[in-house]
């Protein structure tokens, strides 16, 4: 679709978009469906001529099909320079704004906010602009934009300016930090980020806790006033709405997927894999620092040291497929959990028994495989925005599945009740909690299962869409 049409009434704009493109040998496009909770989310967006999907050209075969002007039918793909991209997405978004929000940094060292710093926000800056000057080409009058996650949280604002005719939704899919961890950023940059958000008609968090966090942070770093209900903050004459939406799993689309063949192919391979009848604690997650896969296997190999009745009869299969690779602390945290695995195996392995079943790849078809085959699930976050896996595993398992849950996940607040609740960085416990996992009578666990079940599917990303739409439009 080209630009300047003023003629789309419903518009989302996020980083990653529905597609990615590569060039092949041949030298022709080819598209693949890009992955993450925020993406299955937005595809309920409809592919008609007033809806329009505004995202980033993230790879060179993004940047060629933008030349080529070959666009996904619904979508239009914004193309920075190269080199502002890499300084917003991988300098500012990913290794300052996920940080600040997961509260990863190593305060002793990290971060120190220098020069550099001001050269990516800069590029930051230009980045959101794109996405403004994008959206107010597009959108008709008195349409409504709803804008994704951390990556673009200048757009609203600067969307206001360039079109106050809008209605302006702003949708955060990570954590929002306290205020006391906020304000490590420098304090315009601090204000800018608020104050960017706050340019929505309304803001949105995947849970209470992260809007609670959000109006805490408008109210001590810019002074606004935040209502006695939490559910508005008004700073400068402006009003902004908070809302909450707790995404859920997508159960018609995770069954019927889950229960075609090449499913069933995997099934098998892994039960060779893993070896007849042994139990396995199962953990799907990006190669993300936040999703605490490191200390996860530290737990295991608490339980077989503390627990030796376990040795051969379980296996903890971690699937991690590799995420923002381009950043030097993910490949090292990968490498990482790659020699803890492998240590654990060399600790305990036998002729017929491997420990650990780590692979580092992307295949949701495996994924769905262990999902239905896993007796436990292993989800021990630091920090997350939601975590969806620990609300898919429910919904696909075939045997019903215990649920070891950080209390530090989104989804603790949906899930907590029926899981197995861990402090995310007490290994000891993680331990316990996975051995109480491993040992829920059969029945119990079916119960639970059933319950997490219906609590992770109480909201499908279908109606979450809608749920976001018309709450700004109300
Ligand atoms: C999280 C973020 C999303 C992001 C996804 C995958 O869920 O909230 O915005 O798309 O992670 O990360 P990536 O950097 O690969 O887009």
């Amino acid at each position: 679709m080209d630009g300047s049409s003023r003629a789309a009434r419903i518009l989302v704009a996020s980083n990653r978009g529905p597609v990615a493109y590569s060039v092949g040998d041949d030298g022709e496009l080819r598209s693949r469906r890009g992955g993450g909770g925020v993406v299955s989310g937005l595809s309920a967006i409809e592919s008609d001529s007033a809806s329009l999907w505004v995202c980033a050209a993230l790879t060179e075969g993004d940047r060629e099909a933008v030349r080529r002007g070959v666009a996904e039918p619904g979508s239009r793909m914004i193309a920075v320079d190269p080199d502002v991209f890499h300084a917003a997405y991988n300098d500012i978004a990913n290794s300052v704004l996920w940080f600040v929000h997961h509260m990863l940094y190593q305060t002793p060292l990290e971060p120190a906010f220098d020069q550099d710093f001001r050269t990516e926000w800069a590029a930051y800056e230009t980045y959101n602009a794109a996405f403004a000057d994008a959206l107010a080409e597009e959108a008709a009058t008195g349409a409504s934009v709803l804008v994704q996650d951390y990556h673009l949280a200048l757009v609203p604002a600067m969307l206001r300016e360039r079109r106050p005719d809008l209605r302006i939704g702003h949708f955060s899919h990570t954590p929002w930090a306290p205020p006391d961890y906020f304000r490590l950023l420098p304090d315009d940059i601090a204000v800018a980020l608020l104050e960017g958000i706050l340019g929505a008609d309304r803001a949105a968090f995947l849970t209470r806790r992260w809007a609670d966090a959000f109006a805490a942070c408008c109210a001590d770093v810019l002074g606004a006033t935040v209502s006695a209900d939490g559910r508005e903050v008004t700073h400068r004459g402006r009003t902004t709405r908070l809302g909450v939406h707790g995404l859920g799993a997508d159960a018609d689309f995770l069954r019927e997927r889950a229960h075609r063949d090449d499913v069933a192919e995997q099934m098998a391979t892994l039960r060779a894999e893993t070896g007849p009848g042994r139990r396995l604690i199962v953990r799907v997650d990006r190669t993300e620092l936040s999703k605490n896969i490191v200390r996860g296997l530290y737990a295991y190999r608490r339980l077989l040291t503390d627990r030796p009745g376990w040795r051969s009869r379980v296996v903890h299969v971690a699937f991690a497929y590799p995420s923002r690779q381009d950043l030097a602390v993910y490949r090292e945290y990968t490498q990482e959990v790659a020699r803890v695995a492998e240590e654990i195996n060399a600790e305990f392995g036998t002729a017929d028994w491997q420990p650990v079943l780590l692979k580092v790849d992307d295949d949701f078809a495996r994924s769905l495989a262990a999902y239905r085959l896993a007796d436990v699930a292993l989800v021990n976050p630091i920090r997350d925005g939601m975590n969806l896996v620990a609300k898919e595993m429910p919904v696909v398992s075939d045997n019903g599945v215990a649920l070891v849950l950080s209390r530090e996940a989104g989804a603790f607040e949906e899930l907590g009740d029926d899981a197995i609740v861990v402090n995310p960085y007490d290994v000891s416990a993680t331990a316990e909690a996975l051995n109480t996992a491993l040992t829920l009578p059969d029945a119990e666990r079916a119960d639970r299962t059933k319950r997490l079940a219906a609590a992770a599917t109480a909201l499908p990303p279908t109606q979450w869409f809608l749920d976001q739409l018309g709450a700004l439009e109300a």
